[in-house]
């Protein structure tokens, strides 16, 4: 039963050493951090929880046609320079990217992968729909040797237990948003969430931190059952093997 395993996160030292390996904490690039004050203060509330590298994720998509890797890399070399001065958090560059009509120009570019260079490649698709060509262009990443990493699959709305099926099949991995267990994004990616972590679908875990805010708000609220501690344990640890 699963409250009957009721145990508040954040009330132990269950982040200590761990990475996270999604946020949008690259201030002014999207829609999540805009100030680089702003953006410190993240690093450090991450920081007294435990958190030893996180993994800057922008969003490469159409809405935001100016982050390309060279543009990206730049303002992380910079931010990262700033960042050291305040925080002892370890930064990596990736991004997040979207399936969508620009991906084959940031596929051309060569990816900012999640492991530094690695072959890790974090991908997210529309919440309401999916666009036709997403299924060859997860396949195109594969084909070219690199590993696809599905963002938040709980979210798609319009994702099947038959979709979820298909994905792994094919050897795609899954990336679990941690506010999803919490009710941040509605009840049905809350209880999609729930189940998938139960069933241990998901590979990896991150953030995905957009503000402060919502993160201070939605983290208390999270309660699993020991089962459910146990996975995100494992997916705590695969997070860090991604540096080994
Ligand atoms: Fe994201």
């Amino acid at each position: 039963m699963m409250f009957s395993f009721l145990k508040h996160v954040l009330s132990s030292d269950f982040f200590q050493g761990a990475c996270d390996t999604h946020c949008h904490i690259l201030p002014g690039v999207d829609d999540g951090f805009q100030t680089s004050d702003l953006a410190i203060e993240a690093l450090q509330l991450l920081e007294r929880q435990g958190v030893r590298k996180t993994i800057l994720t922008p969003h490469f998509m159409k809405e935001y046609p100016d982050n390309v890797k060279s543009s990206i890399v730049e303002k992380f070399n910079i931010f990262q320079a700033k960042a050291a001065k305040s925080t002892q958090i370890e930064l990596h560059l990736a991004a997040e990217h979207m399936l969508d009509a620009c991906f084959p120009e940031h596929f051309k570019n060569g990816f900012l992968t999640l492991d530094n260079g690695g072959v890790h490649v974090l991908c997210e698709t529309s919440y309401l729909m999916c666009e036709p060509n997403v299924s060859q262009m997860l396949y195109d990443i594969m084909l070219a040797g690199y590993q696809p990493v599905i963002a938040h699959p709980e979210r798609y709305q319009y994702a099947s237990k038959e979709h979820y099926r298909r994905w792994k099949e094919k050897g795609y991995l899954f990336q679990m948003n941690i506010l999803s267990l919490a009710g941040a994004y509605g009840q049905p990616a809350k209880l999609k969430s729930h189940e998938m972590l139960c069933k241990g679908m998901y590979d990896f875990v991150g953030s995905d931190m957009h503000r402060i805010d919502n993160f201070r708000k939605f983290i208390p609220k999270l309660r699993l059952s020991t089962k459910e501690i146990e996975q995100l344990h494992r997916l705590l640890e695969n997070n860090t093997a991604l540096f080994k």
